[in-house]
């Protein structure tokens, strides 16, 4: 199939592509390196031996969408292209509203007006906000606490409009929990700008010497060891996620909410000891007050993509963290 991935060269979009690329399908990236580098698409290269066609570009520009749309005979899109700081969203929200909610509708403009109806798009655990009951499933009701996540909402319930407006489309949106891990080449990975936000990226910087020490947000939380716990999950498999829901929106017409996540959650310290078998090193860590916003523990009920999509996570914490590891240290080469 012909497949547009809006924000291709991103953390989660890049290793979908390899996934994608192995299974034969035509790809066309387009990104506008506002959080990504350009040289992820030699390393795409050299993983898949194939040159993507890539275009350097923005989701609100309907005149190259509509030239991509058409000249590339695009079957589905894969929408990654998003802003996606939770901290950032609070000081900016207006750039977050334009980013990814008015991005989103005017990707979804052109794809009406070429006749484009697969759409594949990237949500998150964060429209769940506080939990009622765990593990979350796709009906658990949704109350984001943060703007990202209300953006992430917003553009889900637009998404449900346009599939009751117009049976013929079919939509797939993708509620991630929390992706680290990156390709087993160590070719590409998730590669922050500044000081990383996110647990796994912090740990690697701290493990090849870049940061002093981890900050522990809380240890006197009400799980098993005081720390917050996350259902992570391998990028690998949410890359092999995607290739399931392409497989899906090609057959099935109509809107499916999917949860992708492993259904286990680990904590703070299990990130840790697995992180330090892994780079074989000990990780300093100074434990801190909760951070602003976070909750205790969440992780997903994942039957829903099991059933759907045939697709279930596969990899462990510790390949998790021996693939971020070996990332890192090809930063250093
Ligand atoms: P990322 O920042 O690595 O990738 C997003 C890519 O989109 C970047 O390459 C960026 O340059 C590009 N981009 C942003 N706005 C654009 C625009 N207007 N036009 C064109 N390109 C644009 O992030 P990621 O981790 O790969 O996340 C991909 C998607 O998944 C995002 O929408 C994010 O909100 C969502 N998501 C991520 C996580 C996570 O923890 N990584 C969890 C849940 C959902
Ligand atoms: C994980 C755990 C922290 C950093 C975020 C977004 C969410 C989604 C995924 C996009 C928590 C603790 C963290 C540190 C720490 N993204 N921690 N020290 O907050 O679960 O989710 O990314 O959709 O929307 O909110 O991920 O990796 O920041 O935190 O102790 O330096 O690690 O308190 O318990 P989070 P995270």
């Amino acid at each position: 199939m012909n497949i547009l991935l809006t924000g291709g060269l991103g953390f989660i979009g890049s290793h979908t592509a390899t996934v994608l690329a192995s299974q034969g399908h035509e790809l066309v990236l387009l990104d506008n390196l506002c959080n990504s580098q350009i040289e992820v698409l030699d390393k795409l290269k050299t993983i898949t031996g194939k040159a993507f066609t890539f275009y350097e570009g923005d989701v609100r520009d309907p005149q190259l969408l509509k030239n991509v749309l058409s000249g590339h005979q695009i079957e589905a899109v894969i929408h990654f292209a998003g802003l996606k700081s939770v901290a950032e969203s609070g000081v900016e929200p207006l750039r977050y509203y334009d980013n990814n909610v008015v991005g989103t509708v005017a990707l979804l403009e052109v794809m009406k007006a070429s006749g484009v109806k697969r759409f594949i798009f990237s949500s998150s655990a964060t429209v769940y906000g506080e939990p009622q009951y765990l593990p979350y499933d796709e009906e658990h009701p949704t109350a984001p606490m943060n703007t990202y996540g209300r953006t992430k909402l917003q553009v889900e319930e637009i998404l449900q409009d346009i599939a009751k407006s117009d049976p013929s489309w079919s939509i797939a949106c993708l509620r991630y929990f929390n992706p680290v891990g990156a390709h087993e080449s160590g070719l590409i990975g998730e590669l922050p700008k500044g000081v990383p936000n996110n647990l796994m990226p912090y740990i690697c910087q701290v493990a090849s010497g870049k940061l002093p020490h981890l900050n522990v947000f809380g240890d006197d939380y009400e799980t098993q060891d005081g720390t917050g716990e996350r259902d992570y999950i391998h990028v690998m498999d949410l890359a092999e996620g995607h290739a399931a829901a392409i497989e899906f929106v090609s057959k099935r017409q109509g809107i499916e909410v999917v949860n992708l996540g492993t259904g286990t959650p680990f904590s703070v310290y299990d990130l840790i000891s697995a992180f330090e078998k892994a780079a074989d090193c000990t990780i300093q860590r100074v434990v801190q007050s909760r951070r602003s916003g976070d909750l205790s523990i969440y992780y997903a009920k994942a039957d829903k993509a099991k059933t759907l999509l045939g697709w279930q996570a596969n990899r462990s914490l510790q390949e998790m963290c021996n693939s971020s590891w070996k990332f890192q240290n090809s930063l250093k080469a």
